[in-house]
């Protein structure tokens, strides 16, 4: 059977399995974390808990779907069994905010969207400390606690908070501070916070006004994207790019353009 379920049962899968993940990060920051191992920089780490937290969402997700591809942040794509090719692929961040996990601040979520055919079409972000829980379906509107979210009608650039975040590569972040520098005498005033399917979570119910980032993986939007989409915000990369590893950029359809052509002109400015 080559059909894909909908949307809606993609996202109650979702659902239940980030919350039993959200626990067992809980549980595993409480007994104390430490950094297991660094990756691309010294300063790119990755604790025991993102490992066996995604392990675990990985296994419900086989249990329940087993015909489904995943690819998570730590593992890559999971092993399948028999073909024939998955229409349905599971994009997985098992902690996004880890640095924040580490160091006990509570802005850290796991992250699971559900893609068909390559377009994403249900995502779940569950905070791990608070259980704040941001859920989407493609045309089926962003929801927290029962609301339906909608972003903010700010369109004056100059009282905009804009959220933002920085990779892990030095001398990416070289550029990026000359970009928030730049910006930052255009805007209200920007926040980093730490984990970017938070951030795009809380630019989808308006307690912030836009977002952007460049470097971002697929695990690190999947989900928050679409929450953000749902809620009415214009999703784009630069110069009419989809968004992706280049830049995403969420803002109010009246904000979009003012953000993004500054953040062109900067980008364009040089950098890796
Ligand atoms: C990171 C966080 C951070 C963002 C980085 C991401 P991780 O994900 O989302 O806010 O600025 O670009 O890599 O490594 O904590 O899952
Ligand atoms: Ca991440
Ligand atoms: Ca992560
Ligand atoms: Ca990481």
């Amino acid at each position: 059977d080559h059909s894909a379920p909908p949307s809606s049962e993609l996202l109650e899968i979702a659902i239940e399995v980030a919350r039993d993940a959200a626990a067992t990060a809980y549980r595993m920051r409480v007994e104390g974390v430490s950094v297991a191992a660094t990756k691309s920089t010294a300063t790119d780490v990755v604790t025991a808990a993102d490992r066996a937290v995604e392990r675990q969402i990985t296994k419900a997700l086989r249990r329940l779907r087993p015909a489904d591809a995943v690819l998570g942040e730590e593992y890559g794509m999971a092993e399948r069994g028999t073909q024939p090719p998955a229409r349905v692929r599971w994009i997985v961040d098992p902690i996004d905010g880890t640095v924040n996990y580490l160091y006990g601040l509570a802005h850290c979520a796991v992250s699971i969207a559900a893609e068909v055919d390559g377009e994403v079409v249900a995502g779940v972000v569950r905070n791990i400390h608070t259980g704040e829980e941001w859920t989407a379906t493609v045309g089926g509107g962003a929801w927290r606690a029962g609301q339906r979210l909608r972003c903010s009608t700010e369109s004056d650039l100059a009282q905009a908070l804009v959220v933002t975040g920085f990779g892990y590569d030095p001398r990416r972040r070289a550029h990026q501070a000359r970009v928030v520098a730049e910006l930052i005498a255009h805007v209200r005033d920007i926040r980093r916070l730490g984990a970017a399917a938070v951030d795009l979570c809380l630019v989808a119910e308006g307690r912030a006004d836009a977002y952007y980032e460049k470097g971002l993986a697929a695990w690190d939007q999947a989900a928050g994207a679409l929450v953000a989409a749902e809620a009415g915000l214009r999703i784009g990369g630069l110069k009419g790019l989809a968004p992706g590893p280049d830049m995403v950029v969420a803002a109010p359809p009246a904000l979009f353009d003012p953000l993004h052509d500054h953040l062109a002109r900067l980008d364009a400015a040089g950098g890796p």
